[in-house]
């Protein structure tokens, strides 16, 4: 698995030309509200798929008035240098982003990046995730999925794809029924899919947490769970598609499609009790550091992936509760840490081999 050594931006974000190397083990990133520390988080996490970690677009990438941004970033990919080319390119008045591994463009290259890349991730905004949006819900889900399946976000995108499509095909009177059926085949398999990878994440969170709690005091009991008002585990394709069929009416008068995974919302139940919504943005802080500590226990313990966490502000709101949960993960696991702050006093109570990074 990679770990990344060094960073060069042009022209990227607030940076006109930047240079950093880090360390293995823990990173800190220190400084002043607006000095870039979150365009750094965001720069390491566009080598994944995707649009990083703020899912920006491309254009707000470049610094202002520039053309375009440049990134190179260094990895260690199993002891050898692996030299990652970030670029954004201008077509048909689009931006796009590309990316090079030693200077090579190919698929099987592009496999080999997102093989080793891993990424685990914290945003100030987590904090409000039982507050927040079921569809900001989903993505936090999805997000932890992809951290082990860097296809998953193909499935994803092919099942907006055709949901897209069947509201498409529904406005129009009378509509094209055999395009319909072939539409909804494909949106029951690829739904289906998606229910169980995500009802496999859930579990394997709550097991993982569950674990854990043999060797961490945590402050309460969670328990992740999936609501939705269509889906139980025995359901099948031909009821599947059955219920699409049945939901037709609704779904073209209304322009929607009723029932699906993109209708499903994650909820946690804490001390077997109450839902996690009632608790302080702290206290959510909490829950979602477990989360991601049970998530990065998975990885590494058993599917051999070893992540490298992301951790944005992470650094404000850490009662004792969630300094020890922050501890555990530097001290249990031989994994990269970006964690960044406002002052480095905050991280004090990091006591091994930090280092400190002051961000101008
Ligand atoms: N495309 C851009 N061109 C130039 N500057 C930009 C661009 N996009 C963002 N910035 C600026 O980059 C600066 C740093 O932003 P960033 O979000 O990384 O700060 P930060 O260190 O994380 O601050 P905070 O502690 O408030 O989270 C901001 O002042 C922002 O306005
Ligand atoms: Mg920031």
């Amino acid at each position: 698995m990679a770990k990344i050594k060094n960073i060069e931006f042009k022209n990227f974000r607030n940076f006109a030309n930047y240079k950093k190397s880090f360390d293995n083990k823990v990173n800190i990133l220190f400084g002043d509200n607006g000095s870039g520390k979150t365009n750094i988080l965001e720069g390491i996490s566009l080598m994944a798929k995707g649009r990083g970690i703020r899912n920006s677009n491309i254009y707000n990438l470049i610094k202002i008035n520039e053309d375009n941004f440049l990134i190179k970033n260094s990895l260690e990919i199993e002891n050898n240098n692996t030299n990652i080319t970030i670029l954004s390119e201008k077509k048909n008045n689009k931006y796009k982003k590309v990316i090079k591994i030693n200077d090579d463009i190919s698929k099987e290259s592009q496999d080999f990046l997102n093989k080793s890349l891993s990424y685990l991730i914290f945003v100030p905004e987590m904090e409000r995730l039982f507050q927040s949006s079921p569809s900001y819900r989903r993505n936090f889900l999805d997000r932890l999925i992809f951290s082990s399946n860097n296809n998953y976000n193909k499935i994803i995108n092919k099942y907006k794809k055709f949901i897209l499509e069947r509201t498409k095909i529904l406005k129009n009177k009378p509509y094209d029924n055999d395009w319909l059926n072939q539409v909804e085949i494909e949106i029951c398999s690829i739904g289906l899919e998606i229910y169980k990878l995500r009802y496999s994440q859930l579990n394997s969170i709550n097991s993982n947490i569950h674990t854990l709690k043999n060797d961490h005091k945590f402050q309460f009991n969670v328990e992740l769970k999936i609501v939705d008002n269509f889906y139980d585990n025995v359901i099948t394709l031909e009821n599947y598609s059955s219920k699409l069929k049945e939901s037709r009416f609704y779904d073209q008068k209304y322009g929607v499609t009723k029932i699906g995974p993109h209708r499903s919302d994650i909820t946690a139940i804490i001390n077997n009790n109450f839902d996690a919504s009632l608790l302080s943005t702290g206290q959510q802080k909490t829950v979602v550091l477990m989360i991601l500590l049970a998530q990065c226990n998975d990885l590494i313990n058993y599917k051999n992936i070893n992540p490298i966490l992301l951790f944005d502000e992470i650094g404000s709101h850490l009662d004792s509760y969630n300094r020890q949960i922050l501890l555990d993960m530097i001290n249990k696991f031989d994994i990269q840490f970006f964690l960044t702050g406002t002052d480095k006093n905050l991280f004090s109570f990091v006591s091994t081999n930090a280092n400190f990074y002051n961000i101008t």
